[in-house]
């Protein structure tokens, strides 16, 4: 299902049959430095259905991002569950050929539009390690505000705490 249309992009719910293209971003180390590491194909199985299941359930996951004059898969972009008490966490990640070309704010802009007109909620939360400065720089370009360190359940860690308020 397609969730969101941009001059480049396609977003639409991931399916079963992504799991070689998305081990060749969640299964990249140096794309998941920042994120818990690179995963097994066994675990990132697990994480598909997990995902599958959130969106059929909650209409909100990380979602597909495919380019829209090849057809090719660039990474995930959308959102996690909200930790105890909080707010639906924006995630992207991209294989690293695709790095730089805008494609992170493209993509995480749709979500957040996305998120608005379904009212999904008001106020999406991101978490990212301290020394991850690409990922800063998207969340400032989208308008996210710092809001302090705050313990984040996904890494185990306190990490810099960012809000957008819809
Ligand atoms: C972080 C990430 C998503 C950025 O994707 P991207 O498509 O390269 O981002 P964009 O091109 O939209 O960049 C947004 C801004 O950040 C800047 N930026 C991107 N990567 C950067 C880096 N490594 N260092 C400094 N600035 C960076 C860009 O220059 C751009 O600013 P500009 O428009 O003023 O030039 C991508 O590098 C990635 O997938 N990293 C691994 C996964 C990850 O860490 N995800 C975040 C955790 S949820």
């Amino acid at each position: 299902m397609i969730i969101a249309e941009t001059h480049r992009l396609i977003l639409r719910t991931l399916n079963e049959s992504d799991l070689d293209a998305l081990m060749s971003v969640w299964g990249d180390q140096e794309v998941m430095r920042y994120s818990g590491g690179a995963g097994t194909r066994e675990r990132e199985e697990n994480a598909l259905k997990f995902y599958i299941t959130l969106y059929k359930e909650n209409g909100y996951s990380p979602y597909a991002v495919i380019e829209k004059k090849n057809q090719g898969f660039l990474g995930v972009c959308g959102f996690n569950p909200p930790s105890e008490n909080g707010e639906i966490e924006l995630v992207y990640h991209f294989a690293k050929k695709h790095w730089g070309m805008g494609y992170a704010t493209e993509a995480a802009e749709a979500c957040i539009d996305y998120a608005k007109n379904h009212f999904l909620t008001d106020k999406i939360a991101a978490f990212i390690d301290p020394e991850n400065i690409g990922s800063e720089n998207v969340l400032k370009k989208l308008g996210f505000e710092y809001k302090g360190a705050k313990f984040h359940q996904g890494s185990q860690k306190i990490e810099p705490y960012f809000v957008l308020t819809l």
